[in-house]
């Protein structure tokens, strides 16, 4: 028998499961890249928490324009004392990736 509800769970595994590894690319640059020594999803550090970030933005397009601009160049002036240093290893698309990871871990 067709089960719609059976249905939509499967469709459901499959977008999750086509979703995940994109997550897991970005969490993985967010390493490469060196994020993670100023940055923890959870916990402020030098920098902000992801998760803070995340809550200030939200989902705002004209924000994920404006943070990756700031991840490449560096500035200061949002969160406290200390500025971000600039990223000149991270592209512009790398920062984009890796902005738009961050604003969805809310
Ligand atoms: C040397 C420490 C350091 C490193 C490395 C670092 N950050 Fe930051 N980041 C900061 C600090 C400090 C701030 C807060 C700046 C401020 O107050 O405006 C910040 C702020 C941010 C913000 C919020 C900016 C705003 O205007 O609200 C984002 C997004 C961000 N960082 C992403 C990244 C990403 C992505 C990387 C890796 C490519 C990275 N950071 C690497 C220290 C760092």
């Amino acid at each position: 028998m067709f089960d719609f509800r059976q249905l939509a769970a499967a469709a459901f595994g499959f977008a999750a499961l086509l979703m995940a590894p994109a997550a897991f690319a970005s969490a993985e640059l967010a390493k490469s890249k060196n994020c993670v020594a100023c940055h923890h999803p959870e916990r402020k550090m030098i920098g902000p928490a992801y998760k803070a970030v995340a809550e200030r933005y939200g989902k705002d397009d004209s924000a994920i324009k404006v943070l990756s601009e700031k991840v490449v160049k560096g500035g200061g002036g949002s969160w406290g004392q200390s500025p971000m240093p600039p990223q000149p290893t991270v592209s512009p698309a790398e920062a984009e990736t890796l902005v738009k990871w961050i604003l969805s871990n809310q």
